[in-house]
């Protein structure tokens, strides 16, 4: 690692989307604390986090959502209630969901868009490189999302974002990659590494300069802010990311690796179903007699 590589501590977290697509379920609740099987959505991105090397994760809230402060603040009286009780597993399971991690919170006050969120965390990121993590977004892989992008941060020095081949139909929900294929410089990660030479938010599926989605996990170095303080709204009247990562790809400084793993897209209500069965079917404890259930369903 050359001096200027900094490693990845921190990560981003936006979580300030008021989650509509789920209402009446959002009304009181984050959509961010709906479990999925057993877990909030949330703690799938923070775990990921975890076993990625991150150690501090900013959260980037609104209004109504201190249920997710809570979830990953300690709970002494629980704990120990669970422990009086005889339910030692139960008070280590509560005990481990903040994982060693550091957390901060800031708002974003208006909806601004995501680019917006991002630049909400400029100060308590600072002059380092950091990953966002987009927390609709469950992705599970032989290795963690995050830590593939940090290792390709930490061997170029460039950004990284993974992105994932999505259907024509598709293709109008994602930022959109333009890239060239980068072989010669990084084998260690073969032809999935891809140069990016521009980026589309949401294009038609007519004007799309590819069929490679950004799915919701980047690691970025800190010039962003500079980008994204400069951004104009774009798509939707929002501060999109996707327009200050074009101006990270126009000077070469930004790698798109097409993902190896899976993706549950948990953002709407048949992404969070699908989510919620397949990761269901592969608990150890639930996973048997969840299958035979569904294979007894008459469809
Ligand atoms: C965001 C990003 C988009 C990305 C997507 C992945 O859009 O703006 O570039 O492809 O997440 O889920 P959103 O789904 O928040 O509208």
């Amino acid at each position: 690692m050359t001096e200027k590589i900094r490693k990845v501590r921190k990560a981003v977290l936006p979580v300030a989307g008021l989650g509509t697509r789920f209402l009446p379920a959002t009304k009181a609740m984050p959509k961010e604390m709906l479990p999925v099987v057993d877990k909030p959505l949330i703690q799938y991105a923070v775990e990921e986090c975890a076993a990625s090397g991150i150690e501090h994760i900013i959260f980037v809230t609104g209004r109504r959502k201190s249920a997710i402060e809570d979830h990953f603040d300690r709970a002494p009286e629980l704990e120990s209630f669970l422990d009086e009780r005889g339910k030692p597993e139960q008070a280590r399971m509560v005990r481990e969901i903040s994982n060693g991690l550091r957390f901060s919170y800031t708002r974003q006050s208006e909806a601004l868009g995501l680019g917006h969120a991002v630049l909400c965390a400029a100060e308590l990121v600072g002059d380092e490189p950091f990953a966002v993590l987009l927390g609709d977004v469950i992705m599970e892989g032989a290795i963690p999302a995050t830590r593939e992008l940090v290792e390709i941060y930490e061997a170029t020095g460039a950004g990284a974002i993974h992105v994932e081949r999505v259907p024509r139909e598709r293709v109008h929900l994602y930022g959109i990659v333009d890239v060239a294929p980068d072989q010669p410089r990084h084998p260690r990660w073969g032809d999935r590494l891809l140069a990016v030479r521009n980026l589309v938010e949401k294009p038609a599926a007519d004007k799309a300069p590819s069929n490679l989605g950004v799915t919701g996990r980047y690691v970025l170095p800190p010039e962003i802010f500079g980008y994204l303080a400069e951004t104009k709204p774009g798509t939707g009247g929002e501060i999109q990311l996707t327009d200050a990562l074009c101006r990270l790809a126009k000077e070469n400084k930004l790698f798109a690796c097409i993902y190896e793993g899976k993706t549950y897209d948990a953002g709407d209500k048949l992404g969070f179903l699908e989510a919620t069965v397949e990761i269901a079917l592969k608990d150890p404890k639930l996973g048997a007699g969840f299958r035979a259930y569904l294979r007894g369903l008459k469809l």
